[in-house]
């Protein structure tokens, strides 16, 4: 299948998920679970959600699949995660070992997609995928990770 039908589909079966899903959390297993199983080079997904009230900040691991990784709570001032976060942008990483900031989680990891997650436009946390394949993230994985982000963000709002 191309890769276009393939974000189609994952894109529908997402909006689908966002609409029938009991609370956020729900929503959140649900995102990453389609997107390891549709999403063929997408071999880990998982969010990271800024702890409330902590000084200074830190990304704490919540809903994932894959591999466990190492890192279960990022300093702001650490990794892909920590710089998407407090840049407020999303980061693409073809080649993770070229990139200074990059945190091992698996050594297979060859690329890296963090799209920060905002509620009431402030960054809450972000969806992070990694990729066993190099470049993994082309234009296309941009717009439906930001699209799962998105949604992830507006479910937050709506349970507030
Ligand atoms: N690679 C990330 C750390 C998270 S693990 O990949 C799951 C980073 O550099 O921040």
């Amino acid at each position: 299948m191309p890769t276009a039908n393939r974000v189609e589909e994952a894109r529908n079966e997402i909006a689908l998920l966002a609409n029938t899903a009991s609370s956020a959390r729900a929503l959140m297993e649900g995102v990453c679970r389609l997107l390891n199983e549709r999403m063929l080079k997408y071999n880990w997904a998982g969010f990271y959600m800024l702890e409330p009230g902590t000084e200074p900040p830190v990304l704490v691991l919540d809903a994932f699949v894959g591999a466990m990784t190492p890192h279960t709570r990022i300093p702001l001032n650490q990794g892909i995660c920590g710089a998407a976060a407090s840049s407020g942008k999303t980061i693409v990483v073809d080649d993770v070992r070229k990139d200074s900031r990059y945190l091992a989680c698996s050594l297979e990891t060859k690329s890296e997609i963090v799209v920060p997650i905002f509620v009431n436009g402030k960054v809450v946390g972000e969806l992070d995928i990694d990729s066993h394949f190099a470049a993994a993230f082309g234009a296309e994985d941009q717009v439906l990770v930001q699209y799962c982000a998105e949604v992830v963000g507006k479910k937050l709002e709506q349970s507030k």
